[in-house]
């Protein structure tokens, strides 16, 4: 049996700052999350030099308001995991540098993390936790996979996106239809008001063998779709929904193809379009045993991070003294903790 220990996460990839405090006995302590999506909302995306500022403001107030609410003397933090890629590389930076530099102030140890690592393990987080070996549906702003998980850095991607990923499509498609950014949540709200039967969308991919997605040629024929209507709030609605149930329906269908031709019975739903109600309920009638972080651990958060890292030290791999960063950082290069530095070059 590990030691026991209280890990502080912190989450600065993208467009949100997550901090949280994880106890290995207990579980998550706290967590704070602060999102940048006003500051990026004008330009319709994230502007990669304002998010790296707005980490460096928010996250040393957000510490000081996670250990007031948890009231947690800083001293009894016993490692320090932080985010170093996939990401954007100033605001990955930042975490990075903070993480590291928390780490030695308080001197304890600091792990870096692989995003996409946390956003997997996230439904570990949830009192009903999935036991390996599961499938994994991950589907955020950046990368679209089904992954074969055997344990902690034992992947094997079956498939991944050619172009947009999903949630990229979703925010692309926001865009066209003139509604916010982020436009996942704006597109499924529109869609509710939908009408299912008015527009046939494709679904790409599904007449080819293999596992692999295509999401852009969804996001063209969402704008060439619209711009054949008055652009009424009902036509955006309508396209909304057909393309929501493309979406939904494609990947719907690609794990059901995955289920069957891994024999894996578990899966596990995690990134930011795992949030989303009507793939939820879709995957639900699959017939295999789904987990899913709750919403707010779907998006990017600091207790991912915490609790991948928490894995990873009790593996009893630990950083080096050196700030280290991967803006590209492919999943499958990653291996099971070891007590070495692996997981940054
Ligand atoms: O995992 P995440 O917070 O950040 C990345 O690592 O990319 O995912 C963000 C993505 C955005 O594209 C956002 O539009 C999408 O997740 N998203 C949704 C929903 N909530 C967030 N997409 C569809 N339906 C939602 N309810
Ligand atoms: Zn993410």
């Amino acid at each position: 049996m590990a030691d026991a220990m209280i890990i502080l996460g912190l989450e600065t990839s993208c467009d949100e700052t997550g901090l949280a405090l994880f106890d290995s006995e207990s579980g998550l302590l706290g967590h704070v999350l602060y999102s940048q999506a006003a500051l990026h909302a004008d330009y319709g995306g994230v502007v990669p030099e304002l998010a790296s500022r707005d980490h460096i403001r928010k996250a040393l107030p957000l510490l000081e308001r996670l250990l007031a609410q948890t009231q947690l003397p800083r001293e009894k933090i016993d490692a320090v995991a932080y985010t170093s890629g996939p990401g954007l590389i100033g605001a990955l930076l930042v975490g990075a540098s903070l993480g590291r530099a928390l780490a030695m102030g308080l001197g304890v140890d600091a792990v870096a993390v692989h995003h996409m690592e946390g956003h997997l393990l996230a439904p570990m987080l949830e009192a009903e936790r999935p036991e390996f070996p599961f499938l994994a549906l991950l589907v955020s702003g950046g990368h679209t996979m089904l992954v074969e998980v055997h344990g902690i850095g034992r992947y094997r991607i079956l498939g991944e996106t050619l172009d947009d990923a999903v949630g990229e499509a979703f925010d692309k498609t926001a865009k066209l239809l003139g509604l916010g950014y982020p436009g996942g949540p704006e597109v499924a709200r529109m869609a509710a008001r939908g009408r299912a039967d008015r527009f046939a969308f494709p679904r790409p991919m599904l007449d080819r063998p293999g596992l692999d997605f295509s999401f852009s040629g969804l996001k063209t024929f969402a704008l060439n779709t619209y711009q054949k209507t008055a652009g009424t709030e009902q036509d955006k609605a309508d396209v909304a929904r057909a393309f929501e149930d493309a979406v939904v329906d494609t990947l719907a269908r690609k794990v059901a193809r995955a289920l069957q031709q891994s024999g894996l019975r578990r899966l596990v739903v995690a990134g930011g379009v795992g949030a989303n109600r009507s793939l939820r309920h879709r995957l639900c009638t699959l017939g295999a045993d789904a987990f899913y972080p709750r919403p707010e651990f779907c998006t990017d958060n600091g207790a991912m991070i915490a609790y991948a890292g928490l894995l990873r030290l009790q593996g009893g791999q630990k950083a080096g003294l050196a700030i280290n960063v991967r803006p590209r950082w492919p999943l499958d290069e990653l291996r099971p903790p070891a007590p070495v530095e692996a997981t940054v070059r």
